[in-house]
């Protein structure tokens, strides 16, 4: 059978035989992990609740990159339990300051053809290497890496051909910004965009990094292309050429759907807040005064991203209305940008350089003024992302950001270079990077990690497990939200917010709290509650926090228009019940503190469609629920962690 790469990798990695029909469950053994420092605590004492001694996948890393402003003893304490409780169940550990997890990943461990479940969003810029990268929860990281096979609802491919070439001045960014524009923020829901076409030849390792990366902006199960001679040449950079597989899409294969996207007919693009598919021409931007510039993220801050943008500050000075910093994702890349001569041309023009991390993208510094205009090179856009709700967030490619910087409004590289322009198609990835393993910690061996003793700050508390539902509920609404929350508006994201993590009773009381201040003492109050959403409710980052805080706090379901992917999983995974209105239009007769009673519920759940009776108003509606088998026993335990461990004790009978 003629396969497409998807298929090729998915099919290879089948648990179950499965004839991997659109929409079924498959089930799938996982060759790497991937967790970073804001989500992991939580992954991690769910792994060591499980009770096995070692992670059971290839390779397991855990990353310190994401929050690395010690404001105070919290997030030291979690990096120190976050390396020991590695060193202890045999994962690789990222130290800080040694890069940004993907860019990481990909680049010193990612293989064409494995696959990788990740805690975070933005796994899929594995895609750019040819490998088959999901982004998960937290509690499904921790079960990945006990080996059990993952459930994955078989998506719908969709074949990308791209045709022409880059011009100077646009950049991957453009790419992947045009295909919001065109898909919307779910319209790659239950899908996997599969680039492939004369143009996608053209684009470089980390041009596709930027493309399967923001991939997550569409609510895709991910992005993959080819490994072909792009991805040869990276690993040969990267001292790795014996990791490469050609893998290609069968000749002749199908595909569920398909797009064309001319790359040359590509102009600069602007994605302006507060949602990154709200996507114009960057010449249609209204001439703001911009007061904040951020050049990095995982999504754009490459070798050649940044060395473009140092080109266009070349003897040229960031405007002294704006304050433009500058974030590079990985140690070698800064090493090489440093060697080039790169990173003094950005000194020499004001832009500041900041620890090699996430920072800013997720509010961890660099918060913009109130009502400010900030220009990013990440991936989101969401109010308050930056840390400030007031703040505007517009989203573009470095070398227009840079432009912006110089001129103080939007401006593209063109407008500030000129005929120069054409120096920025001149930059090219390095032959060879400079290779410097020395801030990965190795795995020990199998006896010397049992020796390792894992290190608790005080700040780290027990991983709370809800109970499983019963046949009677009846709880008022503790939220009625509109369409598209995203998990930063449940769990704020800043330095503050994320070194709460690893505590839940301290963390619950901030759930919502930029949205609604009020809703944590209310849930809090009322007991147990149900929360009512709009649709993709749950959209954006990975955390599961979004989930948990609120199971913390006694909600016991979600009714929503519609639930995005990751979020719908981990609600699962924290025991609360994910439903989605069967008739919409019931969403408009539901108002905060009524009282909803379902009579049966755990007989219901077996149909998928539970009656709910709004006792307050007097009437009746019907919910969903969207689950496999599977999922409706995890749901039906009380969540993930008790489903695992009934799972592995019955195998062990
Ligand atoms: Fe980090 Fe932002 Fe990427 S938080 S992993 S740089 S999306």
């Amino acid at each position: 059978m003629l396969m497409n790469l998807t298929q090729k990798i998915l099919h290879s990695h089948l648990a179950k035989p499965s004839d991997m029909v659109p929409g079924e469950e498959i089930f799938l053994k996982v060759d790497q992990t991937l967790t970073h420092d804001i989500n992991a605590v939580m992954t991690y004492l769910a792994f060591e609740a499980i009770g096995l001694d070692r992670t059971q996948v290839e390779t397991s890393v855990s990353y310190l990159d994401h929050n690395l402003l010690y404001l105070d003893n919290k997030t030291p304490d979690d990096h120190i339990y976050l390396q020991t409780v590695a060193e202890r169940y045999g994962v690789y550990v990222s130290r800080p300051g040694n890069g940004i997890c993907h860019a990481v990943q990909v680049a010193r461990f990612g293989v064409p053809g494995k696959l990788c479940m990740g805690g975070d969003s933005h796994t899929p810029h594995g895609g750019s290497i040819g490998m088959l990268c999901i982004g998960v929860g937290g509690m499904d990281v921790a079960t990945a890496m006990t080996g059990v096979p993952m459930r994955l609802k078989m998506p719908k491919i969709v074949k990308v051909n791209l045709t022409g070439h880059l011009k100077p001045g646009c950049n991957a960014k453009e790419v992947i910004l045009e295909m919001l524009r065109r898909v919307g923020i779910k319209g790659g829901l239950g899908k996997v965009f599969e680039y492939v076409g004369p143009g996608a030849a053209t684009l470089t390792v980390n041009e596709r990094a930027t493309i399967t990366n923001m991939g997550a902006e569409m609510g895709a199960t991910t992005s993959i292309f080819p490994a072909d001679g792009q991805v040869k040449t990276f690993l040969k950079a990267q001292h790795r050429e014996e990791d490469y597989v050609e893998l290609l899409p069968d000749e002749g294969c199908s595909y569920d759907e398909e797009m064309e996207l001319d790359l040359s007919s590509l102009e600069p693009l602007c994605a302006c807040p507060h949602q990154p598919d709200n996507v114009i021409p960057l010449k249609d931007v209204e001439k703001k005064k911009v007061q904040q510039v951020f050049i990095g993220s995982c999504t754009n801050a490459s070798y050649s991203d940044i060395a473009k943008a140092a080109l266009v500050f070349q003897g040229r000075h960031v405007n002294e209305n704006v304050s433009c910093t500058c974030g590079i994702s990985s140690r070698q890349i800064y090493v090489q940008l440093m060697r080039d001569g790169y990173l003094e041309m950005l000194i020499n023009a004001g832009v500041r350089l900041l620890e090699l991390a996430c920072g800013p993208c997720c509010a961890i510094g660099q918060s913009p003024a109130t009502n400010g205009v900030a220009v990013r090179t990440s991936n989101r856009n969401f109010k308050g992302r930056a840390g400030n709700p007031t703040a505007e967030i517009y989203l573009v490619n470095p070398e227009n950001a840079a432009a912006t910087a110089i001129v103080g409004t939007f401006a593209t590289a063109e407008e500030v270079m000129g005929a120069d322009l054409e120096r920025l198609a001149q930059v090219k990835e390095p032959e060879e990077y400079p290779i410097e393993d020395s801030m990965i910690i190795r795995p020990l061996s199998e006896e010397e990690a049992k020796k390792v003793e894992v290190v608790r700050g005080p700040n780290i508390k027990p991983l709370p497990v809800p109970e499983a539902p019963t046949q009677h509920l009846k709880a008022p609404i503790s939220l009625k939200t509109v369409d598209n929350i995203t998990t930063d508006d449940i769990t704020p994201a800043s330095a503050e917010f994320s070194s709460m993590r690893s505590n839940i009773p301290l963390m619950s009381q901030y759930c919502y709290h930029r949205y609604d201040p009020t809703f944590a003492a209310r849930a809090k109050e009322m007991g147990q509650s149900i929360i009512i959403g709009g649709e993709n409710y749950g959209q954006g980052s990975s955390r599961e926090h979004a989930a948990i805080n609120p199971m913390y706090l006694g909600v016991k379901a979600v009714i929503a228009k519609s639930i995005a992917r990751i979020h719908k999983g981990n609600l699962l995974n924290h025991g609360i019940i994910p439903m989605v209105f069967a008739d919409p239009a019931d969403y408009d007769r539901l108002d905060m503190e009524d009282v909803l009673e379902i009579d049966g519920l755990l007989d219901q759940m077996q149909a998928r469609e539970v009656e709910i009776a709004d006792v307050t108003k007097g009437f009746t509606f019907k919910a969903r629920l969207e689950l496999s088998d599977s999922e409706l026993e995890v749901i039906s335990c009380g969540g993930q962690l008790r489903y695992l461990k009934k799972q592995l004790e019955e195998s062990r009978k």
